[in-house]
């Protein structure tokens, strides 16, 4: 059984775990990412409640098994689910995490099955890193992996940084979950479109 001081424990234990895991992951996709989807999720939960151990275990553990990292597949449920395990979680907290990290990549979107608040927390937690003055920066280092130009005039928009803002970044503030965390995205999403308004009239000369 997880009593409240074994609950903040095991939060610290994960995060260990994850550490170590994802070690060498480039930034962006690494632990820098998580952290901050984990303090994120943190400032929403505590404006829209909800199990603070089940948000902080699956911002950890939402990206351990990232498909980027392990061969295309996709593998952070079932990493959840050991990760845990051996731990000593509790059973229904354990299918709880793994079922938040299992639906909530923006991939599955039209499989995914619904959330739990906890689960809409991270969603919206993760989706807020992926804006503002981060995102930006995300968006240019996957770029550069991916041989990917930020800007080419005329060019398709699957094609290009400018083009990604536009197909799915600011799509995102739409569909997040709470409003704690539309407010958010609406400060982050502003500075992008100045960022890319400077961006393109210095492009114009
Ligand atoms: P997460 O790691 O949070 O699950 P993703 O792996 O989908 O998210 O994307 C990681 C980062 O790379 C995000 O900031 C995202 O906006 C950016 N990214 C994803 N696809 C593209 C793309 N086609 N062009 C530019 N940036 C991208
Ligand atoms: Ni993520």
């Amino acid at each position: 059984m997880n009593s409240p001081s074994n609950r903040s424990g095991l939060v610290a234990r994960v995060q260990n775990v994850v550490t170590q895991r994802m070690a060498g992951q480039a930034a962006g996709h690494g632990m820098d990412h998580v952290l901050r989807v984990l303090s994120s999720a943190r400032a929403i939960q505590s404006r829209t409640g909800g199990d603070l151990m089940i948000v902080e275990l699956a911002a950890l553990l939402h990206d351990v098994g990232d498909a980027k990292f392990h061969d295309g597949v996709e593998r952070s449920a079932e990493f959840t689910r050991e990760i845990l395990l051996e731990l000593g979680a509790d059973d229904a907290d354990i299918q709880h995490v793994a079922h938040i990290v299992d639906n909530i990549s923006f991939r599955k979107r039209d499989a995914a099955k619904p959330l739990s608040l906890e689960g809409q927390i991270v969603q919206d937690a993760d989706r807020l890193d992926a804006l503002g003055a981060i995102g930006i920066v995300r968006t240019i280092e996957f770029g550069a992996a991916f041989g990917q130009p930020f800007y080419l005039p005329n060019a398709p928009s699957e094609k290009t940084g400018v083009g990604h803002f536009h197909d799915k970044l600011f799509k995102l503030k739409s569909l997040m979950n709470t409003d704690a965390a539309r407010n958010m995205a609406q400060d982050r999403e502003a500075f992008m479109r100045q960022f890319l308004d400077q961006f393109l009239a210095e492009n114009e000369g």
